[in-house]
């Protein structure tokens, strides 16, 4: 008989079939190679964390549409993101293999959401992955322009008109970053920690020079757009704290998943929204909101040197930013070829994208095809809009991830927890609305876009997932 196309949409991928899988794989030795420790998991949380939206982004979402109470849009996306840490902490420690979200949906809440979360982490991942890495090329360009050198034009950027130039640098850095992914997670790990020290000796340095330049009359009037502006602005530089997540996916490749992912995700966090608001006061205390926008709106950081009087130190900021964007850019092409293989070894997407290097232990597939389209998207298309796609997206997993938190307690409530979220039910259920609120602070053509590659992610799924996934053996 025939079977309905609708049938075993919600089977779920049982914690002891994720954990038996793991142990066959490690068997059979297609495993990854577990060499990371806590400090490398938080170091990660930092490298993704901090990045174009500290360095970017306060500053023209203080002066279009929260002023200085672009601290309190901080805080508010700050915590939003804190509910759901902890729910993915909670996750992590029961559920210690990559995927991330997507790994938790399964298991929680069926292989059609576990799909629509995979999917939904592609534009976390890539399309994320393409927005900076143009944020880094036009970073690039601007030292570059200091230095009195100017790229041609048909290698500068991505035309708006068809592929008449593209975005060289931006391409590049992809292409770089992919060959040490290649090379393997410690070699990784060891670039991460560098990035992470030199952007946060930068960080260290605008409040240390900045608090004592803040004039307390720049904060009057302190909410110039009304509480409205504040929610807009947590809409805006949530952007700012995508990545805390993307630790996650690097359970399987660490010494002791079970304690470090959730040191490491809360940990990164904490640390990443203490300094983001001390940077925001400063930033906005320093001079007017109504100046930090405008021309040049990509260096709010500089702007404010320059006004302090410390105009020497702008270069040093632009080589904190460039290494805070690579870093970035690391981590999210890193989860990146991580949830695919997930996928892939699930059956959900092509068997290629689960080939582990017996050489390298990682992915290499996964890496070079998923690096592929990156480099393609971010060198080819202007996809500057397209960024809060990645914002869309990741709000989406972060609803999901905390309703799954609740459904594993009343499902299996007695399973063994390495770490519970404080505050159950109330945490993760203000994790999942808050998450909504600020999707719902998104612009609607941003939801549109979202609903079409949703759209299409369903095609996929019934085409080809669901007659392939493991779990019709
Ligand atoms: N949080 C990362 C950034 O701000 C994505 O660049």
């Amino acid at each position: 008989m025939k079977q309905s196309p609708f049938a075993n949409l919600f089977r779920r991928k049982s914690l002891d079939a994720i954990k038996e899988q793991g142990d066959s794989e490690h068997a059979e030795g297609h495993r990854l190679n577990r060499v990371l420790t806590a400090r490398d998991v938080f170091n990660s949380g930092v490298a993704a964390i901090i990045g174009t939206g500290i360095f970017v982004l306060t500053g023209v979402a203080a002066a279009n549409v929260a002023g200085p109470g672009i601290i309190l849009s901080f805080i508010l996306a700050g915590l939003a993101c804190a509910f759901v840490s902890f729910a993915y902490a909670e996750l992590a420690s029961m559920i210690p293999v990559s995927g991330s979200a997507y790994t938790y949906a399964y298991a929680t809440l069926g292989e059609i959401f576990a799909w629509i979360i995979g999917w939904d982490l592609l534009l976390e991942y890539a399309v994320g992955a393409s927005a900076v890495a143009s944020g880094w090329s036009a970073y690039f360009q601007s030292i570059l322009h200091g230095l009195g050198i100017t790229l041609p034009a048909c290698i500068a950027s991505a035309s708006a008109h068809g592929f008449s130039s593209i975005d060289l640098p931006a391409v590049l850095i992809v292409a770089f970053i992919n060959y040490w992914l290649i090379k393997g997670v410690k070699h990784t790990a060891r670039m991460t920690s560098v990035f992470v020290i030199v952007k946060l000796l930068v960080v260290a340095f605008f409040i240390a020079v900045g608090a004592f330049h803040v004039d307390t009359a720049n904060y009057t009037p302190f909410l110039p757009f009304g509480w409205s502006g504040v929610l807009t602005g947590a809409g805006v530089v949530f952007f700012a704290f995508i990545g805390f997540d993307a630790v996650t996916t690097m359970s399987e490749e660490c010494k002791d998943p079970q304690k470090d992912v959730p040191k490491g995700v809360i940990g990164s966090l904490v640390v990443c929204t203490l300094l983001y608001v001390i940077v925001a006061a400063i930033m906005t205390g320093a001079m007017s909101y109504t100046q930090l926008g405008g021309a040049g709106e990509g260096a709010p950081m500089a702007k404010v040197l320059d006004h302090i009087g410390f105009a020497w130190a702008s270069p040093i900021v632009s080589v904190g930013v460039i290494a805070g964007i690579t870093s970035v850019l690391i981590v999210l092409l890193f989860g990146q070829s991580r949830i695919m293989m997930r996928m892939s070894k699930d059956g959900l997407v092509w068997p290629i994208f689960g080939k582990i290097s017996k050489r390298f232990q990682t992915p290499t597939w996964s890496i070079v095809i998923w690096g592929a389209l990156v480099a393609f998207t971010a060198g080819c298309l202007p996809i500057s809009e397209l960024s809060e796609l990645t914002s869309i997206g990741t709000l989406f997993a972060f609803v999901i991830v905390s309703i799954g938190v609740i459904v594993l307690r009343v499902k299996e409530p007695n399973r063994p927890r390495g770490f519970k979220s404080p505050g159950y039910p109330y945490f993760p259920a203000l994790g999942a609305i808050m998450s909504f609120i600020l999707m719902c602070s998104l612009p609607a053509i941003t939801w549109i876009r979202f609903v079409i590659w949703m759209a299409v992610g369903l095609v996929v799924y019934f085409v080809y997932s669901k007659q392939h996934s493991r779990l019709n053996k």
